[in-house]
């Protein structure tokens, strides 16, 4: 039985094949392996370039001086990077989970098979964070990550950084999602898994760049409910993509509420990006004077495409979806995961930037040697 196009579906036979057979034609248009190879890619090559545009905010390595070496260079932000894809993706299967219809409050095989799909992703991030640990005592120490583990340097330092606390911290409570994720059954408690899920993401927004300069209260708080927006919006979209061939009975209504949820992170990633920022520039000139700024334009810019794009489902996939057609719902989605992911590249590549110093005028090197030996201490050109 060949397929016979008609004027409005190029690609089955209406005729032959019935409408449940045709949504599932549709949704496996797009594999879960190539959405994740697609991600992974996608984060790497927008890590790799975001970096590269910012080397010049790094320091400069010095002869003679110690250094962690090429594999931590490249290694440490790889590990960030799936660090944060896989807490992502153990968020967004969680949130999946409690949007599922439960019956009478228990978990149906549906939600309870996601729940140990979370668990799966789960123990990845706790993985990631761990290979975190030394890479980062390397950076820290300036020894190669050998030097590390040869020289005992993972045991003197491990519990006794902000960095690596935040980490090991990290990976206990991803363990815990891992170990109780498979054991849930009622919603009330998958509920309360994801808000620890969440609640895992959080550690190092306290050892980064948020936790120092003047607005730092704001800066952590901004940023810890920005990646909490992030994750929930951005792992529910993937895994609802990744689940849509399993989920066609329910689809429909289940992205109805995740569209709803949708619009609130993406408005709440906006706010709390944008106030984040604030708290690390002190003067908007920094945004195209400075690596730092450029970098945060360029996720303005990656945020307003991921708009226009919600805005296109409202406008188009999801009225069809309703309708019963979920294909350009689901090739915009696999469209807009890449781009997240490309997004979380870049944020990474962002959060190793240093960000731009607020000049003290009270501070500058003229001034201080004023205050310390009267004016004036640097010679004039006049002499
Ligand atoms: C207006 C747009 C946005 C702005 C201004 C913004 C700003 C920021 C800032 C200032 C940070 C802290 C970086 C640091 O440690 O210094 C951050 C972190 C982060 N942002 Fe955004 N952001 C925006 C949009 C997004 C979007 C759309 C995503 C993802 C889809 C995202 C994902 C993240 C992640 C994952 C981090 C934490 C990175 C890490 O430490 O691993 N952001 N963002």
């Amino acid at each position: 039985m060949s397929p016979v196009t008609d004027q409005h579906d190029t690609s089955v036979d209406r005729r032959a094949v019935g409408e449940p057979e045709l949504q599932e034609r549709s949704l496996s248009a797009v594999g879960t392996r190539q959405l994740l190879i697609g991600c992974v890619l996608a984060s790497g090559i927008a890590l790799l370039l975001a970096s590269i545009a910012a080397r010049g905010s790094r320091p400069p390595l010095i002869e003679g001086l110690p250094d962690a070496g090429s594999l931590t260079h490249w290694a440490l932000p790889g590990s960030r990077a799936i660090i944060d894809l896989t807490a992502v993706c153990a968020v967004g299967t969680l949130v999946l989970a409690v949007l599922l219809p439960t019956s009478g409050g228990e978990l149906t095989a549906q939600a309870r098979h996601l729940m140990r799909a979370a668990s799966r992703w789960a123990s990845a991030w706790l993985v990631g964070s761990l290979l975190a640990v030394p890479l980062t005592i390397s950076e820290i120490t300036a020894r190669s990550v050998p030097a590390v583990l040869r020289d005992g340097l993972l045991r003197e330092f491990a519990f006794s950084t902000g960095q690596t606390q935040a980490l090991l911290f990290m990976a206990w409570l991803a363990g815990l999602v891992a170990v109780c994720a498979g054991t849930i059954r009622r919603r009330t408690a998958a509920w309360a898994l994801l808000a620890l899920a969440v609640a895992a993401l959080l550690p190092p927004a306290f050892t980064g760049h948020a936790a120092h300069g003047d607005r730092h209260v704001l800066g952590v708080v901004g940023l810890t409910v920005h990646i909490s927006a992030m994750a929930l919006w951005c792992g529910a979209l993937l895994v609802l993509l990744t689940q849509s061939r399993t989920l066609t009975s329910v689809l429909a209504p289940v992205t109805a509420r995740f569209s709803r949820l949708a619009l609130v992170c993406f408005v709440t990633v906006a706010v709390t990006g944008l106030l984040t920022s604030w708290s690390r520039l002190a003067q908007p000139s920094y945004l195209w004077t400075t690596d730092y700024g450029r970098i945060l334009v360029a996720k303005a810019v990656l945020l307003s495409l991921l708009g226009f794009l919600g805005w296109r489902h409202r406008r188009r996939t999801l009225p069809a979806l309703r309708a019963g057609r979920p294909r350009a719902f689901v090739m915009l989605a696999a469209v807009e995961v890449v781009i997240m992911a490309a997004t979380i590249g870049v944020a990474v590549a962002l959060s190793r930037t240093a960000p731009p110093v607020r000049e003290h005028p009270g501070l500058s090197a003229p001034a201080i040697s004023a205050q310390l030996f009267g004016e004036p201490a640097v010679p004039t050109p006049s002499g």
